[in-house]
Parts: C-alpha cells; sequence; structure tokens
C-alpha cells in the first residue's frame, strides 16, 4: 500500500516545467540553448508598481489581511469589471488569491463531486484536466480544429453536454493557441449554455489584455447577461501587468460560490501576500499606457514567427489574435527521419530531437491534449526569437 494519496495517481507534474528543466540542464551542461517554453512576459513589472509595494512595506501593511483579499482592491476590482467588462459585482462578489491558478483550483475543488463532469476545450490550459482529475471528477475534452482556428463551436459543444455537466471551463484567448473569440463566437456558445441551466461557466479571461489587429475582447457574461448568475469572471495580473511571481489572481461570481471559496482558501493559504496585494491595487488602478506599449511588440513578434515558421518545411502556423503564443502543426513532420537516424512518431519526439539537434526548446502539442503541434512562447527577446526560428527551418529541412 502507497503512503501517498490516490489523489495524486490522477495527475502528472506540469509537463511545461519539465521541458523547461531539460533546457537548463542542457544550458548548465554549456550548451547553446533558446527557451521558448515558458508562459510569462519577459518585461519587467512596471515601477509605479514596484513603488506601491514598496511603500506598503514602509506603511506596515506586512501583516495577515481578510482571507479573500483587501477591501481597497476588491473595489479596484469592482471598478475594473464596470470600466473594461461592462460587469456590475459588488465586493462580496469578489475573491482574490493567490495567482489565478489558486483562484480556478478553489472555485473546482468548492463545486466538484465524483461523477461530476467538466468541458474543456482541447488544446487547453496544462492545469484545467489536472484540477478536476485532483477534485474526483470527470474532464470532458472536446477537440477543437485548426480550421475552426482552434475555437470551440456551438456544435461541438452541445453535443458534449450531458445531465451531468457542472461546468465549461472557458479561456479567451487562448493559452496553447492564442486563439481569441470574438464577442459573435461566445454568443454562439452562451446560445446554447442558456439551453442547459444545470452548466455553469468559468471563463479564464488572464489575457484580456494581450490582443492585436484591433481585436475587442468580450467575456461571457458580458455578451449574455443572462448566465451572469452562474458564471465566474476570473482574472488576474500576472500577464497584462507582468507580475507572474507577485501571485494575484481573482474572479467576480455569484456570492454564494465565493463565500465557499474563500472558505477553502481560509484553510490552506489564508490571504494572498498583502504587498502584492497593494500592488495589485496601483497595477488596476494606475497608469495602463504600457500595456499597448508592449503589445505593439508582442505583435511584431508574433507576425515575425508566424512567417518564418510557415517558411519551415512540413509546418503550419495559423495567425492567432491573442496571448503570447502560436501553436504550429508539425503533422508535415510526423514519419520523417532526423540526419542522426532518429524517426519522428509523434510532436514529443519531434520537440526532443528540436532540442537535441539545435538547441530550441518548445512545449510539444499533446501535452495541451492536442497534437501533433507544438508551442511556442514568442514571449521572448526578438534576435533570441529570429535565431530560433531559423534553427526550426534548419532542423525542419534535415528530415527525410
Ligand atoms: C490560461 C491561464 N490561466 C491561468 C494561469 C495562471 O495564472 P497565475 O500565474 O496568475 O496563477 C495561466 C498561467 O500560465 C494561464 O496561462
Amino acid at each position: 500500500m502507497s503512503f501517498f494519496a490516490d489523489a495524486l495517481k490522477r495527475i502528472k507534474p506540469s509537463p511545461t516545467i519539465a521541458i523547461s528543466g531539460k533546457a537548463r540542464e542542457l544550458k548548465a551542461a554549456g550548451r547553446d540553448v533558446i527557451g521558448l517554453a515558458a508562459g510569462e512576459p519577459d518585461f519587467d513589472t512596471p515601477d509605479n508598481i514596484k513603488e506601491a509595494a514598496i511603500n506598503a512595506i514602509r506603511r506596515g501593511e506586512t501583516k495577515y489581511t481578510a482571507v479573500d483579499g483587501i477591501p481597497e482592491l476588491k473595489a479596484a476590482i469592482c471598478r475594473k469589471f464596470k470600466r473594461e467588462n461592462g460587469l456590475d459585482y459588488k465586493p462580496s462578489q469578489i475573491t482574490v488569491g493567490t495567482g489565478g491558478k489558486q483562484v480556478l483550483y478553489n472555485a473546482l475543488m468548492a463545486t466538484l463531486n465524483p461523477g461530476d463532469e467538466v468541458i474543456i476545450p482541447a488544446p487547453y490550459w496544462v492545469s484545467y484536466p489536472d484540477i478536476v482529475l485532483l477534485a474526483g471528477a470527470t474532464p470532458v475534452t472536446v477537440k477543437t480544429r485548426p480550421e475552426d482556428g482552434y475555437k470551440l463551436t456551438a456544435a461541438a459543444l452541445e453535443k458534449a453536454i450531458t445531465p451531468k455537466t457542472k461546468w465549461l471551463i472557458f479561456n479567451s484567448p487562448s493559452n496553447p493557441t492564442g486563439a481569441a473569440y470574438s464577442h459573435a463566437d461566445i454568443k454562439a456558445l452562451t446560445d446554447v449554455l442558456l439551453k442547459h441551466p444545470q452548466v455553469w461557466v468559468l471563463t479564464d479571461d488572464m489575457y484580456e489584455h494581450l490582443v492585436y489587429d484591433d481585436f475587442v475582447f468580450a467575456t461571457p457574461a458580458q455578451v449574455e447577461p443572462r448566465l451572469y448568475e452562474r458564471t465566474l469572471t476570473m482574472n488576474g495580473v500576472s500577464k497584462a501587468y507582468c507580475m507572474t511571481g507577485w501571485r494575484i489572481g481573482y474572479a467576480g461570481g455569484p456570492e454564494q460560490l465565493i463565500k465557499a471559496m474563500g472558505t477553502l482558501q481560509s484553510q490552506s493559504t489564508t490571504n494572498p501576500n498583502t504587498i502584492a496585494q497593494w500592488a495589485a491595487v496601483e497595477a488596476l488602478d494606475g497608469p495602463q499606457d504600457f500595456i499597448p506599449a508592449n503589445n505593439k511588440v508582442f505583435k511584431e513578434r508574433r507576425d515575425l514567427v508566424v512567417s518564418m515558421l510557415n517558411q519551415a518545411s512540413g509546418l503550419t502556423c495559423p495567425k492567432p489574435e491573442g496571448a503570447f503564443y502560436v501553436y504550429p502543426s508539425c503533422a508535415g513532420a510526423i514519419g520523417k527521419t532526423t540526419p542522426s537516424g532518429k524517426r519522428i512518431e509523434n510532436d514529443e519526439d519531434f520537440v526532443t530531437e528540436l532540442l537535441e539537434a539545435e538547441g530550441v526548446a518548445v512545449v510539444h502539442g499533446s501535452a495541451f491534449g492536442l497534437g501533433p503541434a507544438f508551442r511556442i512562447s514568442y514571449a521572448t527577446a526578438t534576435s533570441d526569437l529570429e535565431e530560433a526560428c531559423r534553427r526550426i527551418q534548419r532542423f525542419c529541412g534535415s528530415l527525410r
């Protein structure tokens, strides 16, 4: 009999962290490695946000706070939801956690029982199915198609819903594909959900601000107000405000759910870091002009990477509207052989051989539930991206 909990057998360590570890090992051994596996902006946290944290320390804001967030941050989040999403939430409908990941974890743990089903469009952010499994419930993955821009269609959603469906996890712009759902795309899905009152929506809006080419962001409770009572709108400061290490995420939703999530948090981590909460107040209330400036750089990088990857033999790379990822298909490379004589059977072989041969670290698509493909994060210096794409082209060209 194992000492460890059965629940642990249902989950696996994050594959994105595993590939980053392999890249680090090779680097330490003296190899020239370009890492394109990490999901965080390479830009530093803006100075006004850092100053707000330093001032909080100086004022002595260094104690425990209310479990699910200080009133000042909850008020700033209510203003954000109103200003940017047209959503009315009261402070009692807001919860703040240690990163978006904890908020998501709390929501699923507080609501799921064995037998419950959660619809997750694939490819997905790796934590969704594993948190559902940890809660003892069943992830129902629905594969999207490159020809639909990797977006869930109304027909596919309708087909996946059963009387046991409790949540749809919705993520736009998406990690790992960068796909972003327009107002009309969302409306098609919410029209389906209106017919199924047992299904709640957990929307992960983490990449809201990272959209390009005049794309207009929308979120389900805004598109369909009749779903407001069964939607949890999750967001955070990690990506747009370059604050991944500060660990602040939040959500707005029905009061009873928010309260249940707070109860869970009170028995695990208590309040999110006090100093980081004050920094998040400044992030949401302070100047927002660095966001379009960063986005200009991200857009140029996206265009560069998409264009260079589409010139690599055997790759096809759609141009997504958001986040900082692209998700090229490597179907054209499967079945081929490297100059060293290794046959590429699947996308995991492709990324392993690419790392070996050219020192470029990317994550295989099967880790996100849909291959053969791989994810590139373009939140990396432009010169490194250009060199990495040249190496990918050379690698693809060397396959026979
Ligand atoms: C889609 C998505 N949701 C949530 C998160 C978690 O964000 P946080 O770092 O705030 O926990 C991430 C981070 O990679 C993400 O990509």
